[in-house]
């Protein structure tokens, strides 16, 4: 597996492939991404995983400076998986001057995650969209996981007419139902404990309208209620419409119940499909 931080050197070793999977992470790579190595492995002759903490997406107050860098073990689990190159660039490399051309998704970059996170969609979509011009995969993966983002991308791939096939992943949980994430090394033992609860909060949503429940505002209310009162700063959760988010309607068939909170200095979210056909 070569490892390489310019993109000189990425594209001299990419530039006889003629089929590349990429895979975008920001590193301290847990089973979650691995899943995503072990989707494209098959896809792709050249498999490329990028490991780039990307400043532009995280706003003023966020966890930047202490986002976990572990570039290291990240590359021996890459190695372990049969990843061919791992592309680690420095912030000179993706960023050599400030980045005033940026691209601006659709009004979905607005609403839940973009409702928090003022401006984060813009810089998720302007660094994926320079990783596939510097890579220039024909497959890129993403996880569900991100369940905003994999849309927003899958958008950004359309309108612009890239020439990329993008592949969701599902999300790996551990086994007590947690959606695996870089940040739940923030979580102290205590709050690893109670951090399932925002889980099972979506998850009751789940079975509510499996059992044909169409209140959704009661049901979101409730939940966020529910989190609050067990000490969880929420700042929503929602039943929405799988294919942009937006609110469904009773007759809507295919939801996602999305959810986002704090338990103490970590902000945690969580999504679940929902298909009643
Ligand atoms: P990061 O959070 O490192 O995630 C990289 C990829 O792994 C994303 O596609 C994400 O959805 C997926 N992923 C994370 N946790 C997962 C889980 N438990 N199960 C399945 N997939 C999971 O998402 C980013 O980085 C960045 O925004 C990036 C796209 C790299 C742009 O900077």
């Amino acid at each position: 597996m070569d490892v390489i931080h310019s993109v000189a050197e990425l594209r001299t070793r990419l530039a006889d492939e003629r089929q590349v999977a990429l895979v975008p992470t920001m590193g301290n790579l847990h089973d979650g991404h691995i899943e995503l190595i072990q989707l494209a492995k098959p896809r792709a002759a050249c498999l490329v995983a990028s490991i780039f903490v990307n400043r532009l997406q995280f706003g003023p107050g966020e966890d930047f400076n202490r986002y976990p860098r572990t570039l290291a073990a990240d590359c021996e689990r890459l190695a372990q998986a049969g990843c061919n190159v791992v592309f680690a660039p420095d912030e000179q490399q993706v960023y050599p001057e400030p980045q005033e051309f940026t691209v601006d998704p659709s009004d979905i970059q607005h609403v839940l995650e973009g409702a928090f996170r003022p401006g984060h969609f813009r810089g998720v979509a302007t660094v994926v969209l320079k990783l596939f011009n510097m890579v220039q995969p024909q497959i890129a993966i993403f996880g569900k996981k991100d369940y905003q983002q994999y849309l927003v991308l899958r958008e950004m791939v359309k309108q612009l007419a890239l020439p990329i096939e993008i592949i969701p992943a599902e999300t790996v949980r551990a086994p007590d139902g947690l959606a695996l994430s870089s940040r739940n090394s923030y979580l102290s033992a205590r709050e690893r404990i109670e951090s399932i609860a925002l889980f099972h909060h979506l998850d009751g949503i789940r079975r509510a309208l499996m059992e044909g429940r169409r209140d959704f505002s009661v049901l979101e209310s409730e939940a966020v209620a529910s989190l609050n009162a067990r000490g969880w700063e929420t700042d929503y959760v929602a039943v929405r419409r799988q294919s942009d988010l937006r609110e469904p309607d009773v007759h809507s068939r295919a939801l996602v119940v999305l959810g986002a909170a704090r338990l103490g200095k970590t902000r945690l979210i969580d999504n679940m499909e929902v298909d009643l056909s």
